[in-house]
């Protein structure tokens, strides 16, 4: 057994940054299921929304992420994530990471989508990468943080207590190079694994997005809330036959037009904010397009810019566009939604605690009541920071009321299922992603959320030949992730009779008052 003060999952921008405040309080085991930049942080392209700009208040960032919201956000949840936005980011500057600047030496602040200011911190179009460098170098420079690489954790270590909710006491972790199973021991645990992309076929997430710590805090007994918010990207590039790749919302944000084949721009006839209304707005007027005249994507222009200004600003898109012949500052780019983001996720209050005691969320994998039914862009890393921040002060006042717990219970490979026959791990996923990209899309209804509910519970049936064999691969964990988490989108999905921010269902395509509550999964007690 390996025994730390704090436990965190994950190494993306939440993951580190919890590590990073945590650190001179206690040990730190930091383990991570690939290399410690596999993260979606690290692709992150756009940047951090923050209230650094002389026309910009907290009040409007605040206002504009509420309208975004579509009504469900948590205010108070807001409010401190806009106060505290700005320390957040300084605080990343101080460990060394570089944004953008004017001709001055201020912050260039870029635009994008739903916001009424310019407030956009941002390193060209490799904010992520950048992000992920300074917290990464930092982490190095700390001793007591210790991270493990190619160390997957399979499941929290719960015990029961004589008040009813479980303590969590760390978590079972496979160390993929020796194939070990090892208990981690920690006096505070943090679920920071990110996003679950990876349950469509199309998204712009990289393929560590698979739900993990959602679907390992479900097991657990935590409460899930608004997995039916899956937010599509609205410009990934059209490329068929190869992964989507982001053309982010900036490219609006300075001027791109969506465009239709004939070159009409056809924004305007949804939206009177035309191309930089809201991300569901945006998506769902392509969706439309597409089916409308049957096409299977519509262009993006920006070559009104100077070429040399593209390439400066967009110098990853630019390249990236470059290798498919086409040139972003003479060429209109083919896009089409690609899945994006998760507004839900493990139920936390405004200090990342969850409903089991000694267990943190933060970061994509959170549901602290920031972004309601739709997230504002560049309002996650935001996010990531923030709560992460929090959630590590609240667990640093606590730590030493609690102990480690030494007597753990070895894992149990038979919860893993190894009773059917035994089923590629590879097959079942890409089963459930075509499922999930063609059932439980942009536009829902009753009789699609119903099929992939029926095709899900046969998958899921499927699964329990997964570790027949009794070997547990990085492949079938995932397999088995992905389909819990898919699993708690639809019946998210099934509980909302309303259309609302990234919820659109054809069954019901109004806003309904009294349907204007989170939505929350608890599971029932075995
Ligand atoms: P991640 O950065 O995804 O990190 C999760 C970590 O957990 C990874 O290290 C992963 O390997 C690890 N992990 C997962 N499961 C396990 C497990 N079982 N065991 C061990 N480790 C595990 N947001 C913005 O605000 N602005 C942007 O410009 C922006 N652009 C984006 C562009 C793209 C292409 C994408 C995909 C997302 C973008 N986002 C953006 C969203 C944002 O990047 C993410 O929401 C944010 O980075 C999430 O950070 P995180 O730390 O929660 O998760
Ligand atoms: C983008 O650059 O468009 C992504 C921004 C985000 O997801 O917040």
């Amino acid at each position: 057994m390996e025994a730390y003060d704090f436990l965190v999952i994950g190494s993306g921008s939440a993951g580190l940054t919890f590590a990073l405040e945590a650190c001179a309080h206690g040990t730190v085991a930091l383990v991570t299921k690939k290399e410690r930049t596999d993260s979606n942080t690290n692709w992150a392209q756009g940047g951090i929304a923050g209230v650094l700009g002389p026309d910009d208040t907290p009040d409007l960032h605040v206002g504009d992420t509420l309208i975004a919201g579509a009504g469900l956000c948590d205010e108070q949840a807001v409010r401190t994530l806009v106060e505290e936005g700005p320390a957040a980011i300084r605080r990343l500057m101080t460990f060394g990471a570089s944004f953008t600047v004017d001709s001055e030496g201020g912050l260039s602040l870029g635009r994008e989508g739903g916001h009424s200011r310019r407030r956009i911190v941002r390193h060209a179009d490799r904010t992520g990468r950048e992000v992920e460098r300074s917290l990464v170098d930092e982490a190095r420079r700390r001793p007591n943080i210790h991270v493990l690489e190619h160390h997957n954790a399979i499941d929290l270590i719960t015990l029961p207590t004589s008040g009813g909710l479980p303590v969590c006491a760390g978590a079972y972790v496979l160390d993929e190079r020796s194939g070990r199973v090892e208990q981690y021991a920690a006096r505070a645990t943090v679920l920071a694994t990110g996003g679950c992309g990876m349950v469509y076929q199309h998204t712009t997430n990289p393929p560590i997005a698979t739900g993990d710590g959602v679907a390992m805090a479900w097991r657990a007994g935590a409460r899930i809330s608004n997995m039916e918010f899956i937010q599509f990207h609205p410009t990934s590039l059209y490329a068929p036959n190869s992964r989507s790749f982001l053309i982010s919302e900036a490219v609006r944000g300075e001027g791109g037009v969506l465009r239709r084949a004939d070159g009409t721009a056809f924004m305007g006839e949804y939206d009177e904010r035309k191309d930089l209304a809201p991300r569901d707005i945006v998506a769902r007027a392509i969706d439309s397009e597409m089916k409308r005249v049957n096409t299977p994507c519509v262009y993006l222009d920006i070559t009104h810019k100077d070429g040399e200004w593209l390439k400066d600003h967009f110098p990853t898109i630019y390249a990236h566009c470059l290798t498919f012949g086409i040139d972003i500052t003479t060429d209109w780019i083919p896009v089409v939604p690609a899945a994006h983001y998760s507004c839900g996720g493990i139920k936390t209050d405004l200090n990342g605690r969850t409903n089991i005691d000694r267990l943190y969320a933060c970061g994509e994998a959170a549901c602290t009541g920031v972004h309601g039914a739709n997230r504002l862009a560049s309002n996650s890393l935001l996010e990531a920071l923030v709560y992460a921040r929090r959630s590590s002060a609240d667990a640093v006042a606590r730590v030493n009321e609690w102990d480690i717990i030494e007597e753990l219970p070895e894992y149990n490979l038979a919860a893993l299922g190894r009773e059917g026959d035994p089923v590629s791990a590879i097959d079942l996923q890409a089963r459930l992603q075509s499922v999930m990209q063609r059932y439980v899309g942009i536009v829902r209804s009753n009789a699609r959320l119903q099929k992939a509910s029926a095709a899900i519970t046969a998958l899921t049936g499927e699964a329990v030949g997964l570790f027949a064999d009794g070997v547990i691969t990085h492949d079938r964990l995932e397999a088995r992730n992905l389909l819990q988490v898919a699993g708690l989108i639809v019946a998210s999905a099934q509980l909302r009779h309303e259309s609302r921010g990234l919820h659109y269902t054809t069954d019901y395509p109004e806003q309904v008052e009294s349907e204007k509550h989170e939505t929350l999964l608890v599971k029932e007690a075995e």
